[in-house]
């Protein structure tokens, strides 16, 4: 079925005191509003991974995501973090392919799939983003690009595989700028990817995943986005740095 989602993608931020503070508080401001109608997935650093997840595990409808994991299945790979170690920790999703890990890490389309691999091996479900850059909207070829992320990546995959799959758009341009798309612009998108989806699927199945939009959504802009038929829910990265913010955002997809 197609969730509402708020996933709070906290990049390499807070320290383990910060961490479990911040998780402390969105959990004490959610316990005052009784049950909420939208999934929550905490994506912090791979370290606090076992603390978080202490923390939410007991609670309905929270959820716990590593922000990324090695294309590797397991072995010698100093530094690196396995699908399986981060399902052992108790995660339930991967964010795969932030426009970050395929910018400064030089993440390539043969990587998201390795990745991919790993993680529906290890029974978690994929988080995987993708989005256009400023000169690929400028020159229109912004839908086109959307598409060959796709294409090259998730639909190489089956739909068993990519059960439940969550994908989240995530136009470069507006990740970390306050540069937030319009909810025209990010509606437009959302619709162009579950018809690409629906393509490949079937209408069920695309009408089942569930598509976020990231890329400085906040407390005051979620609401808008949310209220647009093809947006059901947000990847945030800095507002989910602040309880307040974070805990707007999850009220606004709620609702
Ligand atoms: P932002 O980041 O909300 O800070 O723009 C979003 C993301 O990178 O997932």
């Amino acid at each position: 079925m197609r969730k509402k989602v708020v996933v709070g993608n906290w990049k390499m931020n807070k320290t383990k005191q910060e961490a479990v503070q911040l998780t402390t508080d969105v959990l004490d401001m959610l316990n005052n509003t009784g049950s909420i109608a939208c999934d929550v997935v905490f994506a912090p650093p791979f370290p606090f991974m076992d603390s978080i997840n202490d923390l939410i595990s007991a609670k309905n409808g929270m959820f716990l995501a590593a922000q990324d994991c090695s294309k590797h299945e397991k072995g010698s790979f100093t530094g690196e973090v396995s699908a399986k170690i981060t399902q052992s920790m108790g995660a339930n999703y991967i964010i795969i392919g932030h426009s970050e890990r395929r910018a400064f890490f030089k993440e390539d389309n043969a990587t998201l799939i390795e990745k991919i691999t790993r993680c529906t091996a290890a029974q978690l479900v994929p988080i995987f983003c993708c989005g256009e850059e400023a000169a690929d909207r400028e020159s229109g070829k912004h839908l086109e690009v959307i598409e060959q992320q796709i294409s090259e990546v998730l639909l190489c995959f089956s739909a068993q595989e990519l059960n439940n799959v969550i994908i989240a758009y995530e136009p470069v341009w507006s990740i970390g700028t306050g540069n937030t798309a319009s909810p025209e612009i990010a509606q437009e998108m959302h619709q162009f990817i579950r018809s690409i989806i629906e393509k490949k699927f079937g209408e069920e199945f695309a009408n089942n995943t569930s598509i976020l939009y990231g890329g400085s959504c906040n407390a005051a802009n979620s609401k808008e986005l949310f209220s647009k038929p093809d947006i059901d829910g947000g990847l945030i990265g800095g507002a989910s740095l602040v309880a307040q913010d974070f805990v707007s955002i999850i009220r606004n997809c709620a609702n």
